[in-house]
């Protein structure tokens, strides 16, 4: 009944009309009282761990992990990721940080306005590896090579950034993964969306879930991606990252083009006709309950928390040499790991679902390698990247 595109504009607005109290309610001081708001009591930059939440993340870890090995057991090999299954290729990148930043904006990989290589890896974000015509989340992982390391001179390290083609994300906490997963073990995911008996409802995730899925895609190079979940931006401010596509798609497009790997093909079009760029923006934290840290539900409104570029992702073109449609590209593709906690200390993650995965995308890549057979490491540079040796 719901997949029906035109239900997206009043999803949409029922989703901005649950969010009002954030935007209003730190306006009226006085109901400050009465009413505790979220995340009211933290400065910008700060972070809440709060007491318990260790113990939940290994039990969602425990739970992910069970699941993962009763979908590949002894002989379904390779092992994939557990989410973002399908890969659509691995595009290698330049990085280029604008000149001139303001001092605000000059932190961990943005200090200075270089140059870095990069590869980027386009995904579905559902488990199943399905046609790509079925409702998922689409995400790209960025992962910048060479990027000198501030504790240690000469030494250079690898800096990942995790985006989704959506503001937020269904799952804001720790203590939602756990409910939603919990859920999820029990053969009844829609039970955390709304359940009568205990009564419960999660309708703002039931709302971002279909939201975030059900948008269709017909080119990956014409959306735009967000972090959903903050980073730091030097000692005591806070960021999330937006890219965004540097020309103006054209919107309103009608069906979904044929073929199960249509977002695949598209992408091999556009790098053979030319090189694709993105903006990359940070949208700095101005306000803790307006655009919370410890909640990564929370969309950080644009008119409130205006994004600034800070660098151009420059796309290479198609190269028949070493194509990224190649099976050994897709191959090494599969072998990459990305992690939000892959930063410089300037840019390390903050709030509880980025603690969260932080801990999950390690064991997962962990499980996947040792089951294959791989060793798990970072890639220096493209080059090793791309190699049949190294890596
Ligand atoms: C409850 C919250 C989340 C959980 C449990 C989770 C878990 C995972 C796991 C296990 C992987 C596979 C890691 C690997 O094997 O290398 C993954 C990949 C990924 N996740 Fe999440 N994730 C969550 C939220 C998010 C959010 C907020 C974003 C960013 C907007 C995100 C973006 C991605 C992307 C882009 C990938 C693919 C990385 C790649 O290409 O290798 N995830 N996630």
């Amino acid at each position: 009944m719901f997949d029906d595109p035109r239900w997206l504009p009043l999803f949409r607005l029922a989703l901005r009309t649950l969010d009002l109290p954030r935007r209003y309610l730190p306006e009226v001081p006085w109901l400050s009282e009465f009413v505790a708001l979220p995340d009211s009591q933290l400065e910008i930059g700060q972070e809440f761990e709060p007491p318990g939440e260790r113990e939940l993340i290994h039990k969602v870890i425990e739970v992910l992990e069970e699941r993962h090995r009763r979908e590949y057991p002894a002989g379904v090999r390779p092992m994939l990721r557990d989410f973002h299954t399908k890969a659509h290729g691995c595009v290698l990148a330049k990085l280029k940080i604008e000149p001139d930043l303001p001092s605000e904006y000059r932190y961990g990989v943005f200090a200075n306005p270089v140059e870095y290589d990069a590869v980027l890896r386009f995904s579905n974000g559902q488990r199943p590896i399905q046609a790509d015509q079925m409702p998922t989340p689409h995400g790209v992982a960025i992962k910048l090579f060479e990027v000198p390391d501030p504790a240690r001179p000469n030494h250079r390290v690898t800096q990942d950034f995790l985006l989704a083609d959506f503001p937020v994300n269904l799952i804001g906490t720790v203590a939602d993964a756990f409910e939603f997963y919990q859920a999820e073990a029990a053969g009844k995911p829609q039970a955390y969306f709304i359940s009568p008996l205990p009564l419960r409802h999660h309708l703002r995730a039931g709302l971002i879930g279909y939201l975030s899925a059900e948008t269709p895609v017909h080119d990956l190079f014409d959306i735009s991606y967000f972090s959903q979940t903050p980073y730091k931006l030097g000692a005591g401010n806070a960021c999330k990252y937006i890219l965004r596509p540097t020309i103006t798609p054209t919107p309103n497009r009608g069906q979904l083009p044929a073929g199960d790997n249509y977002l695949r093909e598209q992408m091999q079009r556009r790098l053979l006709a030319s090189s694709v760029s993105f903006d990359f923006l940070v949208q700095r934290q101005l306000h803790p309950v307006r655009q919370p840290i410890e909640d990564a539900s929370v969309e950080w409104r644009e008119d409130e928390a205006p994004p600034r570029k800070v660098a151009t992702v420059v796309l290479e073109r198609y190269d028949f040499e070493r194509p990224f449609t190649s099976p050994w590209r897709q191959w090494c593709c599969e072998r990459i790991s990305y992690n939000p906690g892959t930063t410089l200390p300037d840019s390390a993650p903050l709030g509880g679902l980025n603690r969260l995965r932080h801990a999950v995308y390690d064991q997962i890549s962990i499980m996947r390698h040792r089951a294959n057979g791989v060793i798990r490491r970072e890639p220096n540079n493209p080059d090793d990247f791309v190699s049949k040796t190294g890596w």
